[in-house]
């Protein structure tokens, strides 16, 4: 097979990541992979902060006076556990302004942002704003030089707000800063930025469906282990005291939160306010800027459908609602798509016990729940198609999806792939159907396995595979037969080693067991 007909143009930053993720997969395995968990990364960087914030509040005077004082005693009287604690705070509040913006930045690369994921991404941009300023605020309680810097650099910009005119410098440049204000500082960081953090990342959160807030264990562990032992290598510490009688000379500025205030030498306030504003806008419209696709939402077909809310459980995005029988039929329940929510992945569709290719053999087949753009019936007769047209030895049918690799380009005489648009919504009965019509094996070859595009389209294929989900892949399909291998756009070469081993192996099976193996017809539900 031409190696180079398998490689596809791919935009340059989700090749980064891609390049990334294997490069990660290599070092971590898959299941600790950062990069497959950079949002659960970003929550549980923010309970590390939240603990060791707690746990410095102790000892922390917050009052101008006594501020500076406090922060040098637990750097340095009681560095082996105040002290650890400030830097974990430290170190943890720029990890996670690392993950976020990685978060962001994948999610953009992998077209994650439009049409029904327009609402993630856009409650997503406050929770950075609130991230960076809970940041800004932290620096300025330690009240020695750099924070006078922030204090300075964050009036000037507050004061160019038409209706604070002159309200904040009046504050402090009057020779000193008032404990009032300092303690308006301290509540902000301590309990209001922190609360409105929360709120608003239950709300970004809000509209996927079994969502994990907290990363893999080990994941979790390892993260905490490397920022306690950065902790110690390079313990957090701080500038001189604030004087604000003198211009602060040699700060050490912490890029992840403050690289705003270096503008303010060259720049006037004005000036970047625009700039924030303009990137927040523009990053906050880009769901509604071309290019879009929008798939049609899923139908639904009362009667073919028993109300076993199957396809409510495997729903990635909440998209279905159960509610009582309206058509007089014997069920108990019946389901409702909510067409705004619905990312047309189809995933529902595999879920459905009704989308079985055995039902209705010579006329069309009704499911429950079901694609308009790639009915079941369309798939079942596709699958017909592509084992008609294979004359080689052995038979090959790969089912792939819309946004892993490119399955289309494996095709020869004894190959076929076939592409859906997610692997989640492929019926585990047309599986076993494919192999019953001639197909000597199939291969499933969808997105990479914790990179799915509708988040969970091939982890519920690989169960219902596995027989720990409904509906399950039924016995009498020989599983020597099936292989499932999940791949990136990019990963031409390895799934054609995976499909040339695959190969080897029905080889070997059909030798072994000399002419075809006979599967049962399948059961009509
Ligand atoms: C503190 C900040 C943030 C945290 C802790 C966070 C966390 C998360 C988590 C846990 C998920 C669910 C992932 C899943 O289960 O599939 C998620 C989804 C998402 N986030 Fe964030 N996020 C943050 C900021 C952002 C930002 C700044 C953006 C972009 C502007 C963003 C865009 C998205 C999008 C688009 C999704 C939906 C992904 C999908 O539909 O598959 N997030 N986030
Ligand atoms: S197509 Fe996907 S998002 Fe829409 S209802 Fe089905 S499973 Fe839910
Ligand atoms: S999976 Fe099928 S039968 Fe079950 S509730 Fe959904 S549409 Fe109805």
């Amino acid at each position: 097979m031409n190696i180079r007909k398998l490689s596809v143009p791919v935009n340059p930053v989700k090749r980064v990541f891609l390049a990334l993720e294997s490069w990660f997969n290599l070092s971590f395995g898959e299941q600790w992979n950062p990069m497959y968990h950079l949002g659960t990364l970003s929550f549980f960087l923010f309970w590390v902060i939240l603990v060791t914030g707690i746990y410095l509040f102790i000892p922390f005077h917050g009052s101008i006076n006594g501020a500076y004082a406090s922060v040098e005693y637990m750097t340095h009287e009681q560095w082996y556990a105040a002290g650890v604690m400030r830097s974990l705070h430290r170190y943890a509040s720029d990890a996670v302004v690392v993950t976020v913006c990685l978060h962001m930045v994948k999610e953009f690369a992998s077209g994650h942002y439009q049409g029904f994921r327009w609402f993630s991404w856009v409650t997503g941009i406050p929770n950075l704003w609130m991230v960076v300023t809970l940041g800004i605020t932290g620096y300025w309680l330690v009240w020695d030089e750099l924070a006078q810097y922030v204090a300075i650099g964050s009036a000037r910009l507050m004061d160019a707000i038409p209706l604070l005119s002159g309200a904040m410098t009046r504050n402090f440049v009057a020779g000193e800063m008032t404990d009032r204000f300092f303690i308006l500082i301290e509540f902000l960081h301590l309990l209001g930025q922190p609360l409105i953090l929360l709120f608003m990342l239950w709300f970004h959160v809000k509209r996927l469906s079994n969502v994990k807030i907290n990363p893999p264990r080990g994941l979790a562990v390892g993260t905490l282990l490397a920022l306690t032992a950065l902790s110690l290598l390079k313990p957090a510490v701080s500038h001189a005291p604030a004087d604000l009688a003198t211009v602060p000379q040699v700060i050490q500025l912490d890029w992840f939160y403050l690289n705003i205030y270096p503008l303010l030498d060259r720049w006037t306030e004005g000036q970047a306010w625009i700039l924030s504003l303009a990137v927040t806008w523009l990053i906050t419209l880009l769901p509604w800027l071309p290019p879009k696709k929008d798939g049609a939402a899923a139908v639904v077909d009362l009667e073919h459908c028993n109300g076993c809310e199957l396809c409510f459980d495997d729903c990635p995005y909440d998209a279905i609602s159960v509610q009582a029988r309206t058509d007089g039929r014997k069920f108990e329940k019946e389901i409702v798509v909510i067409p705004e929510l619905c990312a047309a992945c189809g995933i529902c569709a595999g879920a459905c016990p009704s989308s079985n290719p055995f039902r209705s053999r010579n006329r069309e087949l009704k499911t429950g729940i079901d694609m308009p753009q790639l009915p079941v019936d369309r798939m079942r007769t596709i699958t017909d198609e592509a084992i008609d047209s294979l004359t080689g030895e052995l038979k090959i049918l790969v089912y792939g999806c819309e946004h892993g690799f490119n399955v289309n380009r494996l095709d020869d005489s004894a190959t076929r792939g076939i592409r859906l648009i997610c692997s989640g919504m492929l019926p585990p009965t047309l599986v076993e159907y494919a192999l019953y019509k001639g197909a000597d094996g199939v291969m499933v070859a969808g997105c990479r396995y914790n990179d799915c595009h509708y988040r969970f389209g091939n982890r519920w294929l690989k169960q219902r595979f596995d027989g720990k989900r409904k509906p399950v892949l039924r016995g009498r399909a020989d599983r020597r037969r099936i292989h499932v291998h999940g791949a990136a756009e990019t990963d031409g070469r390895e799934i054609q080693r995976e499909l040339e081993q695959f190969r080897v192996q029905l080889a070997e099976l059909k030798q072994a067991v000399p002419g075809d193996v006979v599967l049962d017809a399948g059961g009509e539900s």
